[in-house]
C-alpha cells in the first residue's frame, strides 16, 4: 500500500531542549488537526529517546539520520542500527547526499546500511540524487540509476517493498531552488520504471517515493500533486512547526 510521507529531516539543528519543545508542538499541532499522510520526524541521534517518549508514533514516526555500516565494537562515535532501533525509533534517513559528499558514503556502504536498518527492523528512507553538472551533462538519470542498483537491487522484492526513496536533486538542496513538478515528475517516474522493470510493476506501484529540496508550504501542493510523487523529504521547512504542518496540509 503506498503511503503518502512528508518527512522532516532536522539535519544538524536544534539542541535537545528545543528538539523535544519541536516535537510536542507537532505532536498537538497533528493530534488536533490529523494529517492525510504519514509524518516523520529526522532528528539527531541523542534526541531519539526523548522525541519517541515525546510524540505518538502512529501519529508522528521518529527518524534517524543514519546508521553505521558495522554491527557493533571498536568505532568511535558511531551509532549502530540496533542503537537505533532500542531508542524506539522506526526510521533510518540513509544516504542524504550530504553524507555522502562529506563523509564519503558510497553506494557500497550505503548498501550494507541498508542491510543493517532492514536486519533491524528501521525503515530506510532512502536518498538519491543527481549534483547540478550531473543534470547539466545530462547524465541525471543514469547517475539516480546506478545509486538504486549498486546499493538496493540485491534485495528481495519483499525487503524492497519495506524501503521509502527519497529522490533529492542535490542542486535543489537548502538552495531555494526547487525542482519544477515536471522534472520532478519526470524523474519519479523513471524511478518507478526502473523499479518495475527490475521487481515488477505491482512492487514499484508499492514504493513511496519523495521528493526532496527546498520544498515549503507555497510549493507542497503542486510538487505533491504529480502521479508519482508520494510526499516531500524537508529540510529547513522541518524546523518550524507552522511551516511543517503547511507542507503535510498538502495533502
Ligand atoms: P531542504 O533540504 O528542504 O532544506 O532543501 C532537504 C533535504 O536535504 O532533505
Amino acid at each position: 500500500m503506498r503511503q503518502n510521507i512528508v518527512a522532516g529531516n532536522w539535519k544538524m539543528n536544534k539542541n535537545l531542549q528545543e528538539g523535544v519543545e519541536l516535537a510536542k508542538e507537532l505532536q498537538s499541532i497533528l493530534s488536533a488537526n490529523k494529517p492525510n499522510c504519514r509524518v516523520v520526524i529526522g532528528t539527531p541521534f541523542i534526541h531519539l529517546t526523548e522525541v519517541c517518549k515525546a510524540v505518538d508514533q502512529d501519529l508522528i514516526g521518529v527518524s534517524a539520520q543514519n546508521c553505521a555500516d558495522q554491527e557493533s565494537g571498536a568505532y568511535t562515535g558511531e551509532v549502530s542500527a540496533e542503537m537505533v532501533k532500542s531508542t524506539g525509533a522506526r526510521y533510518v534517513i540513509l544516504g542524504h547526499s550530504e553524507r555522502r559528499a562529506y563523509y564519503g558514503e558510497d553506494n557500497a556502504i550505503l548498501k550494507t546500511k541498508t542491510d543493517l536498518a532492514l536486519k533491524n527492523e528501521l525503515t530506510p528512507i532512502f536518498c538519491i540524487g543527481e549534483v547540478l553538472e550531473e543534470r547539466e551533462a545530462d547524465k541525471h538519470f543514469d547517475i539516480v540509476k546506478s545509486q538504486i542498483e549498486e546499493a538496493l537491487f540485491h534485495l528481495s522484492a519483499d525487503d524492497f517493498k519495506k524501503i521509502v526513496l527519497a529522490y533529492e536533486p542535490v542542486w535543489a538542496i537548502g538552495t531555494g531552488k526547487t525542482a519544477s513538478p515536471d522534472q520532478a515528475q519526470e524523474m519519479h517516474a523513471f524511478i518507478r520504471k526502473t523499479l518495475a522493470d527490475k521487481y515488477g510493476k505491482e512492487v514499484a506501484d508499492e514504493i513511496s517515493i519523495l521528493y526532496g529540496g527546498s520544498c515549503k508550504p507555497s510549493n507542497a501542493k503542486e510538487l505533491f500533486a504529480n502521479p508519482d510523487v508520494d510526499g516531500g523529504l524537508i529540510g529547513g521547512a522541518s524546523l518550524k512547526a507552522e511551516d511543517f504542518q503547511g507542507i503535510i496540509a498538502a495533502f
